[in-house]
């Protein structure tokens, strides 16, 4: 299972990766625009951090404009995967990409129906909508299982990245289904640390322990 970051705060990858528990970094452009750099320099300074894939977003919306930012991304850094969008003119482009050895695959990813179509297109990765699905009264995680199933029935090596993850409850919830990977903000990644059970029995061992120093030097 591939645990990875969904930012383009180099602080918020800094810090995940000294957890030792994140296996790349995904952006799309709404998060880079949230920086003050260049497209070009937040994905430069996200690769000097991350150990593993790291997937970068086309904006254009036509099949040669996609084609050639993919292939502009690829001198950004090494081990870039290309995000593309689940449109025609993405699905087009992802062929053509294919062909170029280019690792590319869809996001913006909403039905089983277009995660079929991508993976027909030998996709990286398909990237359902978890949480926008279940905005708009949809079954986000039911999509992804039923996407799972499909792929794991045909033998589809495309791999199943969950996207907008809301919560821990989301996230578990993929977990259970077998999911191959998820992608979530570094909100969520925190929620999955802090536990009342453990607060309170960190605080009974050191009050059990009282004054009598380290350790390693009492
Ligand atoms: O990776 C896609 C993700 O960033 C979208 O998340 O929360 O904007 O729906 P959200």
């Amino acid at each position: 299972m591939k645990l990875y970051l969904d930012t383009g705060d180099t602080g918020a990858v800094r810090e995940a990766m000294a957890l030792g528990v994140i296996d790349g970094v995904t952006t799309n452009p709404s998060l880079v625009a949230s920086t003050d750099d260049s497209y070009r320099t937040v994905i430069a300074n996200l690769a000097d951090l991350v150990d593993g894939p790291l997937f970068v977003q086309v904006l254009a919306d036509d099949v040669e404009g996609m084609v050639e930012e993919a292939h502009g991304y690829q001198q950004w850094a090494d081990d870039i995967v290309v995000k593309i969008p689940a449109t025609r003119e993405g699905f087009e482009a992802l062929g053509r990409l294919r062909e170029t050895g280019v690792r590319a695959g869809t996001t913006v990813l909403f039905s089983v129906e277009q995660a079929v179509l991508a993976a027909k297109n030998d996709a990286t990765f398909v990237a359902p909508y978890v949480g926008r699905l279940d905005d708009a009264g949809s079954d986000g995680v039911g999509t992804v299982k039923r996407i799972q199933t499909i792929y794991d029935t045909y033998g589809f090596e495309t791999e199943v990245l969950a996207a907008s993850i809301r919560n821990t409850t989301q996230a578990v919830a993929l977990y259970e289904a077998g999911v191959d990977a998820v992608t979530m903000s570094p909100s969520v990644l925190d929620d999955h640390i802090p536990h009342p059970g453990t607060d309170e029995g960190v605080a009974g061992f050191e009050a059990d322990w009282g004054d009598r120093g380290s350790p390693l030097t009492e």
